[in-house]
């Protein structure tokens, strides 16, 4: 195969090649043949699920296989990023990670929390892999809690990229200002469409990134204009969770989905927990759920250490920021997400964030 890589250098028989090798390998479970990834943890970032992943790979007496060849950073093995940033490694490089089955029962996880902001991941799942066996365990979070612990999250790695820092810069680095305008300009997009599995593949920043990269206006408040605007995107766009999972619905079967939500997460783990079973029992595993089993990481910090410019913001000020974008964007994707998650049997009540977080 790699030798098909090599030759065929154009991307479309790349796929094909990647195809090819993933039908021979990953529909067959023998033991000595590749072990695939079959259960994924696509998301969302921000909502707890590094907390989760060690809970699900080292507390839970499951035995799940995780990568180890893929990087040497321990960032790489849980989360392999394959379908979204490095998709050009190659199936082969990706699948290898994993090395052989061992015996049947076993189970390997991709748990790249980033699956869910990548329009075209879906998609390319389902093409690659064994899908009908596989399940997916997604974590929700208020979104504009999600949104501003990223905007912190970016302060606190030091806006790495220069061009984090000249986005962050026309809005003097505020969470508000950038709420307020990327509000505006999502909001537009969103309207366009009357079908909702369309509008996060147009919507999102990562498949739209040159409309916003392109995107310029005066930001009033500061006299500049905005400037690589993609990265504020980024902040708001992967909270469209409504968009996001009617999407993955075009794809793949209610049943293959658990679905957490951090609130429950917070005030009991333990019960919440319970809703993975499903994903788990399918492949003959029964998780332990201990008492103190997801120490989230200090929930809803608001501080940021060493960061300079961050603005920060308590309950009280970051509330007009949040009746903005619940009016402009996120209630309707949340009462979508709410609807769809009825409709499937997955959540039959679920937290209003919108009308709770008020
Ligand atoms: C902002 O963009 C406009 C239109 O391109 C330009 O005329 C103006 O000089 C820019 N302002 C700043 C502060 O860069």
């Amino acid at each position: 195969m790699k030798s098909c890589r090599v030759v065929l250098g154009v991307m479309l028989h790349l796929v094909a090649c990647n195809a090819e090798f993933s039908e021979s390998i990953c529909r067959e479970q023998a033991v000595g043949k590749p072990l695939c990834p079959e259960l994924f943890l696509l998301g969302v970032q921000k909502s707890a699920s590094t907390a989760f992943y060690y809970f699900l790979v080292e507390k839970a007496a499951l035995d799940i296989r995780v990568p180890k060849k893929l990087g040497r950073s321990p960032q790489l093995r849980k989360e392999p990023h394959y379908f979204n940033h490095l998709y050009e490694k190659g199936f082969e490089w990706y699948i290898n990670g994993y090395g052989l089955r061992k015996s049947m029962d076993e189970l390997a996880i991709d748990a790249s929390p980033d699956y869910t902001a990548h329009p075209h991941c879906a998609q390319r799942i389902k093409d690659a892999m064994n899908f009908e066996r596989l399940r997916f365990i997604i974590i929700f979070r208020e979104p504009v809690d999600r949104a501003y612990s990223w905007y912190r999250h970016c302060h606190s790695v030091g806006l790495k990229y220069p061009n984090y820092e000249d986005a962050f810069r026309s809005f003097d680095y505020k969470f508000s200002l950038m709420a307020k305008y990327a509000a505006e300009f999502i909001q537009n997009c969103v309207q366009m469409y009357s079908e909702p599995e369309l509008v996060f593949p147009t919507c999102a920043h990562r498949n739209s990134h040159f409309l916003y990269e392109k995107y310029s206006v005066p930001v009033e408040e500061t006299g500049m204009n905005t400037t690589s605007f993609q990265v504020i995107g980024m902040i708001f766009t992967e909270g469209l969770y409504g968009y996001i999972m009617s999407l993955w619905f075009e794809y793949f079967e209610p049943h293959q989905f658990c679905v957490l939500i951090y609130d429950n997460l917070v005030e009991d783990a333990r019960a919440e927990l319970e809703r993975i079973r499903p994903c788990l029992n399918f492949f003959g595993k029964e998780p332990v759920i201990g008492e103190d089993d997801v120490r989230l990481p200090t929930a809803n910090v608001k501080t940021c250490e060493n960061c300079p410019l961050y603005e920060e913001l308590d309950e009280e000020a970051i509330g007009p920021v949040r009746k903005r974008l619940n009016e402009r964007l996120y209630a309707k994707s949340n009462e979508l997400l709410r609807s769809l998650l009825k409709e499937h049997n997955l959540r039959d009540s679920m937290i209003e964030w919108e009308n709770n977080y008020n």
